[in-house]
């Protein structure tokens, strides 16, 4: 697990199948070794007197140069003229920082970090954290580098707290991880992103000289990049290559990069965007930096996104619904938008318990004077022309169907049409002198407020006492702009994007805990804020506002490159599609959704019996299968990015089931036929398939036929292990 030679002065942070080493040079500058496949012998250091090689750096150690190192956390102002890890000026106007090892510990376990979302372990974990201080010793200021092994899940952890002793500094920039590789001049940057309704592409590109990143500087982790980078070698597929994952488990500005140097040095960084961020540190103030997620597989992709899933689904999710089956839910939003009053609500919720639906969720337009977008956000109680018989009467009745009843909210905003604003204009994001612009007729809560974010704790408590609401839609609907906080001073307003994001998650840990026996699904315009962050306080998050089932198959699939299928919320939604326009097949749109946390978004009274029928044993399909989807193993076996096909594998946590789900953009007419090969099967089992029995081994190299036409153009495959 880990380990200190301390007659080499080596860290070995070993998982079962990875290593990680650090060296301590001179016993000062903490080297960055090796991060890959496990090491069995000890690593040679003999690699350290090559790195004397570069004309025109700086010396500051002998022959050596910090700027000629692969190093573990670099720093600005000296000799290393990389991005840095940390950045500060000091009172003195000085902006050079010079970090020493000082010394390190080991314990078990892994401990919280404060005021933000990490992954956490269990009793019988193994699970081992190691501290190694960093000092410098001009400024007095100590960088505390924090990372756990999860040793049976392949994943490594990694954080900084910077604690300041000296005098009042300004941090610039402090990454959550940085991990510097040599010889890696022929390498791949691998990024999810997009915009709205076409959330988490996936694109890739060659690694070239300079710096290449995704961030954000949205004021969330946002639809356009994902808080998410993988470097990968050139080639790496689903199941060959090496593959290097970092995720930073943050909801707010972030970057995520890699810089090449002339000597093919990669330096890889991920943190808060230094962009638009300082945050001042007065004596004996301190800082700690999100934690970043790092995964390394020499099998591909697909290995590296089993490994995410596995451990968010288990370690970064938690409450009741980590483990517990979700709910099969109703959303009237697609079906009525805010054209909607009690009765036709109650219409929708009994239609859909008929095929088996067991919540039925009042979307956007319940509060306030909110009949369109334009008013009633932040004013949360009940909307008297639109439920004139409030929560309750409606929650009662959705409970009399059996069902359980969902709300939809949106806290962050807030419509300057809406009591609360009139009260509160200084509540806002807004910066002295400049006018505050709208999006979506909304402006943004300073949640960086403590008296904000009470009034949202408050607000939302006061309606989840007041009804038996058992689900709650989180959404947040507009980026930032004009970022400025009315309580900060001038020289903290470089704080306030983070400061949101410590306000914003208080906000989530109050209620969640207050509510623990609540569901809740995250939501920003769809998938605008679908990170680790986030799932740390509600399991689900809605994928995506496109419901399109041909474009969900991108999305969904992308999505899963980090993030598992139990934390995609994916409904089934009416035709022509209101996104796209488009008519997909009834039965394509289940399939899509199904290993989602599968849902309707529509109408189901406008349905035909026959589209009835096959929603209703949807369900039924949904509820015996929503194990395997959600606690397997999924093997990507064919990219909707790459062909006209998508096929995802699921096998169950016992091995047992496999199921395939094969789904075909478009039909065509006398079509090849394709052998879809399947993966990660015992070779030497036999599986059932349709009363047909097929060796594991014929499965992975021959493969199942799927031929595509106008009748069959998705389809899902049950084997069993017999
Ligand atoms: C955006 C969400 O993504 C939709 O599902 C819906 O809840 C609307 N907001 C409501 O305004």
């Amino acid at each position: 697990m880990i380990r200190f030679d301390n007659e080499n002065n080596l860290f070995y942070l070993d998982t079962k199948t990875t290593s990680y080493v650090m060296g301590v040079f001179e016993n000062k500058v903490l080297l960055h070794l090796y991060w890959g496949e496990k090491l069995l012998n000890p690593f040679n250091t003999s690699i350290i007197s090559t790195m004397k090689r570069r004309p025109l750096s700086a010396r500051d150690y002998g022959e050596y140069s910090t700027n000629d190192f692969p190093l573990e956390y670099s720093t600005f102002g000296s000799v290393d003229m990389r991005l840095p890890a940390f950045d500060a000026v000091y009172a003195d106007g000085s902006r050079i920082t010079r970090l020493v090892y000082a010394d390190y510990t080991i314990t078990n376990g892994k401990p919280a970090l404060q005021g933000l979302p990490a992954t956490y372990c269990e009793a019988n974990d193994k699970v081992e954290t190691l501290t190694i201080r960093l000092h410098d010793d001009l400024k007095n200021v100590d960088v505390y580098l924090s990372y756990t092994v999860f040793e049976d899940f392949n994943a490594i952890t990694r954080s900084a707290r910077i604690v300041n002793n000296g005098e009042r500094l300004v941090l610039n920039t402090a990454m959550s991880a940085t991990v510097d590789y040599f010889g890696m001049g022929d390498c791949e940057f691998l990024q999810l992103d997009g915009h709205w309704c076409r959330e988490r592409n996936i694109t890739r590109r060659n690694v070239v000289h300079g710096n290449q990143n995704v961030e954000s500087r949205y004021g969330a982790s946002s639809a356009i990049h994902n808080p998410f980078m993988a470097i990968c070698s050139k080639g790496a597929d689903e199941r060959n290559g090496e593959v290097y994952g970092f995720n930073l488990v943050y909801s707010g500005n972030f970057t995520a990069g890699a810089e090449l140097d002339p000597y093919n040095c990669l330096r890889t960084y991920i943190g808060i965007n230094p962009f638009g961020f300082n945050y001042v540190l007065e004596n004996k103030e301190e800082f700690q930096t999100p934690e970043a997620v790092l995964v390394y597989s020499s099998n591909g992709f697909g290995e590296m996104s089993r490994i995410y899933h596995k451990l968010y689904r288990t370690r970064l999710c938690r409450g009741k619904f980590r483990d517990a089956d979700r709910f099969v839910l109703i959303n009237n939003w697609e079906a009525t938008y805010f054209d909607f009053n009690e009765e036709k609500l109650v219409a929708i919720a009994k239609k859909a318990s008929q095929i088996g639906v067991d919540t039925m969720v009042l979307d956007d337009g319940w509060f306030g004077a909110r009949n369109d977008d334009r008013a009633g956000l932040g004013d949360w109680y009940e909307n008297p022309d639109r439920l004139p018989n409030g929560l309750n009467s409606l929650a009662n009745k959705i409970n009399d169907l059996g069902m359980h009843f969902g709300l939809w909210f949106e806290p962050e905003m807030v419509n300057p049409d809406s009591e609360l604003y009139r009260k509160h204009p200084d509540w806002v994001l807004h910066t002295k002198g400049r006018e505050s612009f709208e999006t979506r007729y909304q402006l943004t809560l300073d949640l960086s407020r403590k008296d904000v974010c009470d009034y949202i704790i408050e607000s939302v408590c006061s309606v989840l006492q007041k009804a038996n609401i058992e689900y709650v839609k989180w959404d947040m609907n507009r980026y930032m702009t004009e970022v400025g906080s009315a309580l900060l001073p001038n020289d903290r307003q470089g704080e306030v994007m983070h400061r949101y994001m410590l306000g914003l998650y208080y906000v989530l840990e109050t209620i969640t805990s207050r509510f623990p026996d609540v569901l809740f699904e995250s939501c920003a315009s769809g998938g605008g804020r679908f990170d680790p962050g986030m799932l740390y306080y509600m399991p689900q998050t809605w994928t995506s506002d496109d419901s399109d089932a041909e474009e969900r198959l991108m999305i969904q699939y992308g999505t899963s490159i980090v993030y598992p299928y139990s934390s995609m919320g994916a409904h089934v939604s009416t035709c022509p599609n209101h996104q796209v326009g488009r008519t997909t097949p009834f039965k394509m749109r289940c399939n899509v959704a199904m290993p989602g946390q599968f849902g309707f978004e529509l109408d189901l009274n406008k349905c035909s019996e026959k589209e009835l029928e096959i929603a209703k044993q949807a369900v039924r399909d949904y509820r015996e299968l929503q194990r395997v989807f959600h606690n397997g193993n999924c093997y990507r076996l064919r990219s909707p990015f790459e062909t006209n096909l998508s096929a995802i594998e699921f096998i169950s946590e016992d091995e047992n089931t496999v199921v395939v789900c094969v789904d075909c953009k478009k039909a065509t007419p006398n079509s090849p036929e394709e052998f879809i090969r399947l993966a990660g099967l015992d070779k030497t089992a036999l599986y059932s398939l349709d009363g047909e029995i097929y060796g594991g081994d014929y499965l992975m190299n021959i493969g199942i036929l799927f031929k595509n036409n106008s009748e069959h153009i998705s389809n899902r495959y049950i084997f069993n292990k017999c």
